[in-house]
Parts: C-alpha cells; sequence; structure tokens
C-alpha cells in the first residue's frame, strides 16, 4: 500500500513550471496519505452539531434581550451560522452519507457545553459563552480542518473550511467589541470563572472536532440543567424605547392617504421600518417552538427571512440618522410581537405572518412605498425602500414553500392566517386605563422637528394628523 512519501523523489516539474494541480497544493502535499472519508464526515458533523447550536441560542436570545445592538446582531449571526450550517450539510450529503445522521447528539460533554452556553440568563455570559469560547473553538476547528483534509481528494471540504473562517472571523470581533463594551457587566473573576467552568466540557470533548487531546475530568457540574431551561417569548427592549405600548399614531392610515407629501410620509416609513424589529422577535418564537417538529430546510430559509426583518429595522434606524433624528425620542410600539408570542401557538403565528405578508395589496403594497420614497427626493428612502421590496417577494415565496402546503391551497393558507389574526388581542383600552401607556400622539413633535432641519414649514392638515390604532387591527401592518 501507498501511504505517501515524505518528500518527491526529484523535484516535480509541470510544463513551464506552472502550478502544479491546479493550484490546490503542491506536490509534496498531495503524495501524503493521512486522510480519510471517515475523519473527514467525522469532523464535519462535529461542527454541523456546533453551529447548529450557536445558531438555534442566538435565535432563541432574540426575543428577550432588550439591547437593540445585540437583538439586531445575534439576528445577524444566527442566519451567517444557518448558512454554514447549510453548507456543511450539502458536503456530507456528498460523502455517501445518506442518511446523513445530521441529527445526531455528539458525546455528552459537547452537548453540555452548548446547554450550558444556552441555558445562562446573563448577557455576559452568553457573549462569552458564544464569542469568547464557542466560535472561536469552531474557527480553530475549521483551521486544522483546512490543514489536515487531503487538499486534492478532500478538496470541497477544505473550500468548506475555509468559507466558514473567512464567513466567521467578523463574529468574533463583533464579540469581542460587545465584551468591551459591556465589561462593567461582570466582574473579571466571575467572567474567568465562568470561562473556564465552560472550557471543562470542551477540553473533555477534545475540542469542537474532538482531534485535541483530551482531559479526564471528574463530572462537572451543571450550572444550568437542560430540563430547567425556559424559553422567554415575552419580547424586550432596553431603557432607551420609551411608551413601547404606546399606539396613538396608526402610520398605515397616515401612509396611504393621498392629502399628504411623499416626502413627508418617508419619515412615517423609517418609522415603520424601525418597528419591525417586532417581526424578529416574533419570528425567533415559531423557530424556537419548532424546532423539533419542521425541517433543515424551514429553519434555513426561516433564518434568513428574521435576519432581513432586522435588516429592515435597521433602515428605519439609517433613515433617522440621516435626517439627524433621534429615534429614541420616539415609541417604538412592541404590542404586535408580544401579543403573538403571548396568544398564539407557533402555527397560528406563522400564520398571521404569511397572511400579512401575502396580503400586501398593490394598492398599498411594497410598490407603493417603493414609489412613495422615489417620488420623495430621498434617495435613501428609495434605495431602502427598493430593497425592502424585493425582500418582501422573496418572503412572499419563502411562505409559499414553508406554510401553504400544510393547508389544502392557497385560499385556505391565507384564511387560517387571517382566522389566527383575528384572534389576537390588542388591549388598546386596557393599556390605556391601566397605565402602560397614555397613546400619546408623537408625530406632530417628529413632523415639526423633521421641518426644521428639512428648512421647510410644516404642512398644517399633516401636522395635526391624529388617527391611532384604537378598535383597529392592524391589518395593512408590513413586515
Ligand atoms: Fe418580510
Ligand atoms: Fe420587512
Amino acid at each position: 500500500m501507498n501511504t505517501g512519501s515524505s518528500a518527491t523523489q526529484r523535484p516535480y516539474v509541470t510544463y513551464r513550471s506552472l502550478p502544479e494541480l491546479a493550484g490546490v497544493c503542491t506536490m509534496d502535499r498531495a503524495i501524503h496519505a493521512n486522510w480519510s472519508l471517515e475523519q473527514s464526515v467525522a469532523r464535519l458533523k462535529r461542527l454541523h452539531y456546533s453551529l447548529r447550536r450557536i445558531h438555534e441560542t442566538l435565535t432563541e436570545k432574540i426575543t428577550s434581550q432588550p439591547i437593540y445592538e445585540l437583538k439586531t446582531a445575534f439576528s445577524y449571526h444566527a442566519y451567517l451560522c444557518a448558512e454554514q450550517v447549510d453548507l456543511i450539510r450539502r458536503r456530507v450529503s456528498e460523502m455517501r452519507e445518506p442518511p446523513l445522521g445530521l441529527d445526531k447528539d455528539p458525546e455528552e460533554s459537547l452537548v453540555v457545553f452548548f446547554d450550558e452556553i444556552n441555558g445562562s440568563d446573563s448577557t455576559y455570559e452568553l457573549l462569552l459563552g458564544i464569542y469568547e469560547l464557542a466560535l472561536p473553538a469552531v474557527l480553530e476547528a475549521c483551521e486544522r480542518l483546512k490543514n489536515d483534509a487531503h487538499p486534492l481528494a478532500d478538496a470541497p471540504t477544505v473550500r468548506v473550511a475555509r468559507l466558514i473562517v473567512f464567513e466567521l472571523q467578523e463574529l468574533v470581533q463583533f464579540g469581542k467589541r460587545a465584551l468591551q463594551c459591556l465589561a462593567d457587566d461582570s466582574s473579571t473573576e466571575d467572567a474567568e470563572d465562568w470561562l473556564e467552568h465552560l472550557r471543562i466540557f470542551l477540553k473533555v470533548s477534545g475540542g469542537i472536532d474532538g482531534a485535541d487531546e483530551r482531559i479526564e475530568a471528574e463530572r462537572c457540574k451543571k450550572r444550568y440543567p437542560k430540563e430547567k431551561a425556559e424559553y422567554r417569548r415575552e419580547p424586550r427592549r432596553d431603557e432607551r424605547f420609551i411608551d413601547s405600548f404606546n399606539a396613538g399614531v396608526n402610520p398605515e392610515v397616515f401612509l396611504y392617504d393621498d392629502r399628504y407629501s411623499a416626502q413627508d410620509k418617508t419619515l412615517m416609513m423609517y418609522y415603520k421600518r424601525l418597528r419591525e424589529l417586532d417581526v424578529p422577535e416574533m419570528m425567533a418564537s415559531i423557530l424556537v417552538d419548532l424546532r423539533h417538529e419542521e425541517s433543515w430546510g424551514f429553519h434555513m430559509e426561516m433564518s434568513r427571512q428574521l435576519w432581513d426583518e432586522a435588516r429592515h429595522a435597521m433602515m428605519g434606524e439609517v433613515g433617522f440618522a440621516s435626517i439627524g433624528i433621534d429615534w429614541t425620542k420616539i415609541p417604538i410600539n412592541f404590542t404586535w410581537s408580544r401579543n403573538l408570542n403571548l396568544q398564539l401557538d407557533a402555527r397560528e403565528r406563522h400564520g398571521v405572518l404569511f397572511f400579512i405578508e401575502q396580503g400586501l395589496m398593490p394598492r398599498t403594497g411594497k410598490r407603493y412605498e417603493w414609489e412613495v420614497a422615489s417620488e420623495s427626493g430621498d434617495a435613501l428612502s428609495a434605495l431602502f425602500q427598493d430593497f425592502d421590496w424585493a425582500d418582501e417577494v422573496l418572503h412572499a415565496q419563502i411562505g409559499r414553500r414553508w406554510y401553504v402546503p400544510r393547508y389544502s391551497d392557497l385560499k385556505e393558507a391565507l384564511s387560517y392566517g387571517d382566522r389566527c389574526w383575528s384572534k389576537v388581542l390588542s388591549y388598546w383600552q386596557d393599556d390605556l386605563e391601566q397605565g402602560r401607556t397614555e397613546h400619546w400622539n408623537w408625530w406632530p413633535d417628529l413632523y415639526e422637528q423633521a421641518c426644521r432641519i428639512w428648512g421647510k414649514t410644516p404642512d398644517p392638515e399633516t401636522l395635526v394628523f391624529a388617527e391611532t390604532y384604537e378598535g383597529k387591527r392592524a391589518d395593512l401592518e408590513e413586515i
């Protein structure tokens, strides 16, 4: 058997010294036979498990994570991890693997490592676990895979490992900065203690890929037993979000009223975009509740959609920044995600999501928003609405792939979503009576401020706009 020699017998010669082997590696490297398909699959499966757990944990924390910058970052990072999971699944399926066996858990210590990170309720512990330990360990395992895999025989795996490193290093950078910014939330001693606690599980497992030397450890006590883990489905926002129950302004009525100017409508559209922060909060709950019921394809596509919705919220944030308006002075309502998460089950919530997204009529839909933005002279709004529209077309397709087939036809699927939406109680009056909000009309202040910046006199009719959500089902809410 040829197990490869340590070097070629003499310098290997190619045509006019062109790089050998399509440039994937040197002949000296290629003649080594210390790799196997079995090893490759085993490492990929552990990476798959780890990235899937990180994806699940980040998704699960989106709803209850109050800090806006983390909520949106978790949405992004969960999606990027999902893309890597997808890459790995495809590669494993190419290696004589069906049945893939990708849903089997690896050894217990690696399972517990991720359970512990997932179980903590502390943001700082979560950031340490994910960004200081888990993700760097994944990158390390990918680097090792890149080096150990046979560069020619297993070139597609090398490519996967390289792509993962390329895409995920930005997450680690983000995490490092986030930890520095929030360092006051934990003592150095507590942080070290937590990291040490987690490291033991990783060392017992031989690292993410199992290729490190393993240590023997006495049974470590779990801090956050899985049985006690509970998903927190009530959305939370940080202290910059004021008056989150406020439903004192109905942007849809304003947007579709021809009396108001396109420029004034862009302001309301930026608000509507930012308010979309409630969509990731709600979609995350669907993914958590259907974790074991739906296939990977469902989770992959819904994660993409979730990230798009977080992007839409950030487009609103950017819009306000472009005008020079402090969005924290405006109530960004969260009762949509709150009511849905607390009142409906996951299938019903998905029905509402599909019904609203599918129901964007041409007159009041995404094309209309883009037309208004284009007419307004605000190039940024036009750009954002252009992409927002494209994203929503994609979301409607995702709904048709993953939601509609559960029903006999599109009509039944839509009417189920409609019925679910009608079931949601909105508590407009209760919120007022119980002092959760006064539903104050924040529009005139915002509009006047924008007019000052734009250097124009406020339109008197626009200034007095005072439609609320009282007694209304927010049918036109676009997401
Ligand atoms: Fe959408
Ligand atoms: Fe959206």
